[in-house]
C-alpha cells in the first residue's frame, strides 16, 4: 500500500498479532503456557534475563513488584517486548518470543501471575505504537489499487478511513495490506496522484522505532 505523502517509519506494530488479553500495569497479560524444553525446537522464551531467588515464598504482590516489573525492565532494555515467568523467578525472554511463546500449548499450572514448573506465564509490554492507533484498511490505499480518471481520495477526499491525521501511530490492514512498499510506486495508484514508500527494509521488533 501506499499514500501520496511521505511516511515516517510506522511498522513497529506490522509485526505485533491482535491479542485478547488482561491490561494492568503497561503489561498485557497473555496467559499460561508449558515449557517442554528443547521439545519442538527450542524454548517458548529462548533467552534467560534473570533469576530472582525467593519467588517461591512470595504473595501476588510481592511477585508483581519484586519479579514481574523487574523482569519486565530487563526485557525492554534488551529490546524485547515479550517475555514470561517461569518457575516463580525465572525471567525469560527473547527476541522471537512473540511468535514462539505460545508453542507448546497452554497451560493451567500458574498461580499470582507466574508459571509453576515448565510452565511460563507469557506478557506483552505495551507500547503506545503498538496499543493506540489509528488503522488503514480500506482497498484505496493498496499499492495495486488505480483510479486513473480520478478525483484521487487517499490523503485528500475520504473519510476518517482513508485520512492521514498527522503525527500519529496507524496500523495498515485487510485490504490495504499489511507492509508498505520498498520500491516504487508508479503515480496514480492506490487512489493518490503522488506516492510514495519506504527507502530501506523494514525494521525487526528489537530496532524499536525507526525514521
Ligand atoms: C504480601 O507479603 C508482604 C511481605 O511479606 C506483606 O507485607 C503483604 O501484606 C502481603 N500481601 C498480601 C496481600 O498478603
Ligand atoms: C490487489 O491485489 C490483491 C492481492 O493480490 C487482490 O486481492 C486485489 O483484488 C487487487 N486489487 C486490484 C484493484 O487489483
Ligand atoms: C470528494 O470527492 C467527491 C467525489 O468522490 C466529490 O463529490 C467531493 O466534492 C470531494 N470533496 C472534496 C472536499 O474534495
Amino acid at each position: 500500500m501506499k499514500s501520496s505523502i511521505a511516511f515516517s517509519a510506522l511498522l513497529q506494530c506490522l509485526l505485533v498479532l491482535v491479542i485478547q488479553g488482561n491490561y494492568d500495569n503497561g503489561l498485557e497479560q497473555l496467559g499460561c503456557y508449558r515449557n517442554r524444553h528443547c521439545a519442538l525446537g527450542g524454548r517458548p522464551f529462548p533467552v534467560h534475563l534473570k533469576t530472582f531467588h525467593d519467588a517461591l515464598h512470595m504473595n501476588e504482590s510481592e511477585l508483581e513488584v519484586k519479579v514481574i516489573r523487574p523482569c519486565a525492565e530487563l526485557a525492554k532494555k534488551k529490546g524485547y517486548l515479550w517475555f514470561g515467568i517461569e518457575y516463580w523467578g525465572e525471567c525469560w525472554s527473547g527476541e522471537h518470543a512473540h511468535s514462539t511463546y505460545f508453542k507448546d500449548g497452554r497451560s493451567s499450572h500458574c498461580c499470582n501471575g507466574v508459571g509453576k514448573d515448565n510452565t511460563v506465564f507469557a506478557y506483552r509490554i505495551k507500547e503506545p505504537m503498538c496499543d493506540q492507533y489509528m488503522t488503514f484498511d480500506d482497498e484505496t490505499r493498496a499499492q495495486n489499487y488505480t483510479n486513473i480518471d480520478g478525483p484521487f481520495k487517499t490523503d485528500n477526499n475520504g473519510s476518517t478511513n482513508h485520512m492521514f491525521a498527522g503525527n500519529l501511530w496507524y496500523r495498515f490492514l485487510g485490504n490495504t495490506g499489511t507492509a508498505i512498499a520498498t520500491t516504487c510506486v508508479p503515480p496514480r495508484h492506490c487512489d493518490a496522484i503522488l506516492t510514495g514508500w519506504m527507502k530501506d527494509e523494514h525494521p525487526r521488533v528489537t530496532d524499536g522505532v525507526v525514521n
